[in-house]
């Protein structure tokens, strides 16, 4: 039987194709340091786990949840926008729970595209954005996010015709895989643009909790007005060290939260009730162990900032994500680099041509690794390359 259009469009997951050459190097006995996909590799907090296995012994957690999110849930996420962002949601309206930001971002394409409709999608930026599009039967316009303009969209380089077509816009910060960040200014320049071409806006702020050198990067939801034009898609996941539980959610305007919730429900019945009081005391409870995940992150931001340095390859020290951008040195392309640093310094690297060709140039390096790995890994490709200057 044939696949649908779509399905026929559909390229492996990147990180599917990474893996598989790993895979292949791993079985021939090779020591492979993967500095490729962005997974956390410290365990969840002690304090979760604990909640989780006191919730999973309750029986009224074992039935189909809500598909919206318990309502203690979504009220201890309003309260976390209120600590973290002063910015406030009404938890029943302005809150819905997601299996992870991933499912949010995919489906949202859903509820708002249809066929031929444009959403406007950053690039280089996480797969799924353009993904979710082509699933629903939209078209991306592509929005190329450059060095020179600080990793930002330039919204007016959006042709007036294609702004009156879209329907929906992604923006990502602090950004995968740039490790750009934003602040409220650009923000409300998105909220003005969203506003004159009546486009609902998508801030994907799964990386808003690793920030380093004591920047707190804003909420979209903080800009005046942000509610009326878009919501706000984060997760539990890169804070809290909980990629495998799947629990995040969507906030912001009500209308838009409403329809994510109803495809929801018709789709997958939400986030087992356990893994929601998990949540809770994540958002809730004690916050030291967030506080020493940014300051590890911090410490291999630097060791790396280091060993680019070593290569001959120096980058602007990213003010959040776990992700360096950096260009590729001259003679290689992502790719031939990627393969070539994989081949002969047994490190896995992500090439930007990954992210789109508006990520050719570059490749990233994810911070997910401990210390003396991440120095070996430099260590490696000095010894492999030399100095790229
Ligand atoms: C920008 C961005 N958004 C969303 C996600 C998805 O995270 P999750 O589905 O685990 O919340 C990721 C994961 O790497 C990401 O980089």
């Amino acid at each position: 039987m044939i696949e649908n259009h779509a399905m026929q469009n559909l390229p492996p997951y990147l990180f599917a194709r990474i893996e598989k050459k790993i895979e292949e190097a791993r079985e021939k006995g090779i020591d492979i340091i993967n500095l490729g996909i962005g997974d956390p590799d410290q365990p969840t907090p002690k304090n979760i786990i604990d909640k989780m296995a006191e919730a999973i012994y309750d029986p009224a957690n074992h039935q189909y949840p809500s598909s919206v999110g318990l309502l203690a849930y979504r009220q201890s996420v309003a309260d976390w926008y209120k600590r973290r962002f002063d910015v406030e949601l009404d938890a029943k309206t302005e809150v819905v729970s997601l299996l992870g930001s991933k499912e949010g971002v995919a489906h949202i394409s859903f509820c708002y595209l249809n066929k031929g409709d444009i959403n406007l999608v950053p690039a280089p930026g996480y797969p799924v954005y353009g993904i979710g599009t082509l699933l629903a039967g939209g078209e991306s316009h592509i929005m190329p996010l450059k060095e020179e303009n600080n990793y930002l969209p330039i919204l007016e380089d959006i042709p007036s015709e294609t702004a009156r077509q879209a329907k929906l816009m992604f923006i990502n910060y602090p950004n995968n895989p740039t490790g750009a960040v934003a602040d409220i200014r650009f923000f409300s320049r998105v909220i003005e643009f969203a506003r004159n071409y009546d486009i609902l806006v998508c801030h994907d702020a799964a990386y808003t909790e690793l920030c380093y050198d004591g920047f707190k990067p804003p909420s979209f939801l903080e800009a005046p007005g942000a509610k009326d034009v878009g919501i706000e898609i984060n997760s539990l996941s890169k804070p809290y060290n909980m990629t495998g539980w799947r629990i995040g959610w969507a906030a912001g305007n009500a209308a838009a939260i409403e329809v994510l919730g109803r495809f929801k429900s018709n789709v997958d019945s939400g986030v087992f009730q356990a893994i929601q009081y998990a949540g809770i005391e994540a958002l809730e409870g004690p916050q030291d162990s967030l506080k020493r995940m940014q300051e590890l992150y911090q410490e291999r931001r630097d060791i790396a900032l280091e060993g680019l340095e070593k290569i001959g390859l120096e980058i602007a020290p990213p003010k959040g994500t776990f992700y360096l951008w950096v260009p590729v040195p001259a003679g290689y392309n992502s790719s031939d680099f990627a393969e070539a640093v994989l081949e002969k310094a047994h490190v896995v690297i992500t090439p930007g041509l990954g992210y789109g060709e508006h990520g050719e140039g570059y490749f990233r390096i994810t911070l997910t690794v401990d210390q003396s790995r991440l120095a070996e890994a430099f260590d490696r490709i000095y010894a492999a390359f030399g100095s790229f200057k």
